[in-house]
């Protein structure tokens, strides 16, 4: 619903990670039998401190879930009411240590908890792909699935046999995934698809209709889009919703990071000119970088960049008010990163426009991040005057900023901005 209102018309469903698998697969039963549901909700006291294992559905206690395949056609049916596509994800290779507690088979040593890379040496790796892919097919009407691709780890094929023969036919560990992206590439063609995977999918010799998601920055981006693919641009360091909004020592536990929804709106999704190319970098690195130092977006491929996306990466989001939280109110100004241009995109005016959206979201029942009030100060030397420019800004409008010149804190009698 929130989507549809901020006209938002993509719905990337995250359906497996190393927190669970999440939709039900006839042929491979065992993958929400056995890997989705965990003895921990809690992401650290589970993944990082805890035994990381995960058991089965009925456990009396367990954390966890997924969905049935009717309710999966249900949010298809909802969102697409609402003019809204679901792109599902499935991932490959990596980040699918829950698959191999239910199929150990499938990964390189055949023992679950070893490692969270498919192997893909083995034939039954991309019969399972094949078949799960079949399933997610008849589910999601979209132009785009979505198949993974970031993180994977070569240690477990490096001392696999099979995966070692593969490398060696194919002239290199990293060709180990290549072969399987290009495996989905390829089914995925037949079948009248796009494939969309992460930035690494770039290693492969991509064909032209295969779109990337830039999210290691904006750098996978622009190569892509110059290389003539397209592109969704999704920089971590600046569209991640689990990374901080505010001094995190105000906010609960999340990923970590600070990407204030001031950052978030200082983004541009085509940095098709050095300036702009340069701007985002600073953004992404947090430091200054000269325009001469990035290669922005050729002007003749600007149009490959077809989306802009915020993630919700859900390992610190334990329930849906926690989730609300951390996407609201950032999410408009993903919004209007996606559609409104550069040249209009005015942070002052956009201010003035979320902190009204801030009760209509509360009104809607939205557990909403109601702003911070901290102040931001930006100094700036003035060339030629010897004078130094000082900025004072707030999240909150309207805001009454009050401040001293001789170091001593202000009262609410100093000075007022
Ligand atoms: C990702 O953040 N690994 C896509
Ligand atoms: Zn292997």
């Amino acid at each position: 619903d929130e989507m549809a209102r901020y006209k938002l018309n993509k719905f990337h469903f995250h359906l497996a990670d190393n927190g669970g698998w999440r939709i039900r697969i006839d042929a491979y039963p065992l993958l929400t039998r056995l890997g989705a549901f965990r003895t921990e909700s809690d992401w650290l006291e589970w993944w990082s401190y805890g035994d990381r294992h995960y058991v089965p559905e009925d456990t009396p206690g367990a954390y966890g879930g997924y969905y049935t395949k009717e309710e999966i056609r249900r949010i298809v049916a909802y969102a697409a009411e609402r003019f809204i596509e679901v792109i599902p994800e499935i991932e490959f290779p990596g980040h699918s240590d829950e698959v191999f507690a239910a199929y150990p088979e499938l990964c390189c040593s055949g023992r679950a908890y070893t490692s969270g890379e498919f192997c893909v040496g083995n034939p039954l790796s991309l019969k399972f792909m094949d078949e799960v892919l079949t399933e997610v097919l008849e589910l999601f009407p979209s132009k785009y699935i979505h198949i993974g691709g970031d993180e994977a780890d070569r240690t477990a094929w490096k001392s696999c046999p099979r995966c070692r023969h593969l490398a060696r036919e194919l002239g290199g560990v990293d060709q180990v995934q290549c072969y399987l992206v290009e495996h989905a590439e390829k089914f995925l063609a037949e079948h009248g698809r796009t494939m969309i995977g992460w930035d690494e999918i770039l290693k492969n010799n991509l064909r032209s209709t295969s779109t990337v998601i830039s999210y290691r920055g904006q750098r996978g981006g622009i190569e892509a889009a110059n290389r003539g693919y397209d592109v969704v641009m999704s920089p971590g360091e600046i569209l991640y919703f689990d990374w901080y909004q505010a001094d995190p020592s105000t906010q609960p536990r999340a990923m970590y990071g600070y990407s204030p929804i001031k950052k978030m709106y200082a983004f541009e999704p085509v940095p098709a000119d050095p300036e702009s190319a340069a701007r985002n970098e600073s953004i992404i690195r947090a430091e200054f970088v000269d325009p001469a130092a990035v290669e922005p977006i050729r002007a003749d491929r600007a149009d490959r960049i077809v989306g802009v996306q915020g993630c919700t990466w859900a390992e610190y989001i334990e329930d849906e008010e926690q989730q609300e939280y951390m996407i609201f109110p950032r999410l408009l100004a993903v919004a209007e990163l996606a559609w409104t241009p550069q040249e209009k995109r005015e942070w002052c005016d956009f201010k003035v426009r979320m902190n009204s959206h801030i009760p209509l979201l509360q009104q809607r029942g939205l557990n909403t991040f109601t702003l911070s009030d901290e102040v931001e100060i930006t100094t700036r030397i003035r060339s030629g005057n010897r004078a130094v420019e000082v900025t004072l800004d707030c999240e909150k409008y309207p805001a009454e900023i009050r401040y001293t010149l001789d170091g001593t804190p202000p009262t609410p009698d100093a000075s007022l901005y």
